[in-house]
């Protein structure tokens, strides 16, 4: 019940955030066209993208992670300071891994596409941009490229 109301209401926060960042986004696709981002700082996966990936995340990972990625009881924070200083420059292939581990009781559950869904709705609660382009599930451009926080 309150499930979908929060839902809405998170999905909402995504739309106005890319109406606030509409401008650079346009710039940023006129230059990229249709080139993968190099860096997560650029705009590295799309907001249809990290919508799929929370559906996915209020499905399987909420109850522990927490609405706000905070972290509930023993699970730890997936946005935030101490996220960013265990994952800052890590590859995010590990990263999908580690995701894959996940949930606890039911490691391995999750495609590789669900799981780099539910990654890039890590990377916008963690502040890095919308793009252009979906992020790329394969393990080569995954090893490339790596998790960075924007300054603050
Ligand atoms: C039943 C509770 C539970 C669920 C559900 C769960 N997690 Fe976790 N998660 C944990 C716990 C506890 C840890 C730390 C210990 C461990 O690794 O098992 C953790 C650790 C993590 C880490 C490592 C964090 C770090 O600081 O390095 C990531 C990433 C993660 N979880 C993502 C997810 C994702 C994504 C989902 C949903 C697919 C999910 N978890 C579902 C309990 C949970």
């Amino acid at each position: 019940m309150t499930f979908f109301k929060i839902r809405a209401v998170q999905t909402r926060a995504i739309v106005s955030f890319v109406g606030a960042c509409g401008l650079a986004g346009v710039a940023s696709g006129v230059l990229s066209q249709s080139a993968n981002a190099a860096s997560v700082l650029e705009g590295a996966f799309t907001e249809e993208q990290a919508v799929r990936g929370q559906t996915l995340y209020y499905q399987h990972c909420l109850q522990c992670h927490g609405e706000t990625m905070a972290g509930v009881d023993k699970a730890p924070a997936l946005a935030g300071p101490q996220f960013g200083s265990t994952w800052n420059n890590a590859p995010l292939a590990a990263l999908v891994e580690r995701i894959q581990t996940m949930p606890p009781d039911k490691p391995a559950s999750l495609t590789r596409e669900q799981s780099v869904d539910i990654l890039t709705y890590i990377l916008w609660y963690n502040g890095l941009p919308l793009g252009e382009q979906e992020l790329d599930t394969s393990t080569e451009v995954l090893a490339r490229m790596t998790f960075q926080t924007p300054a603050p």
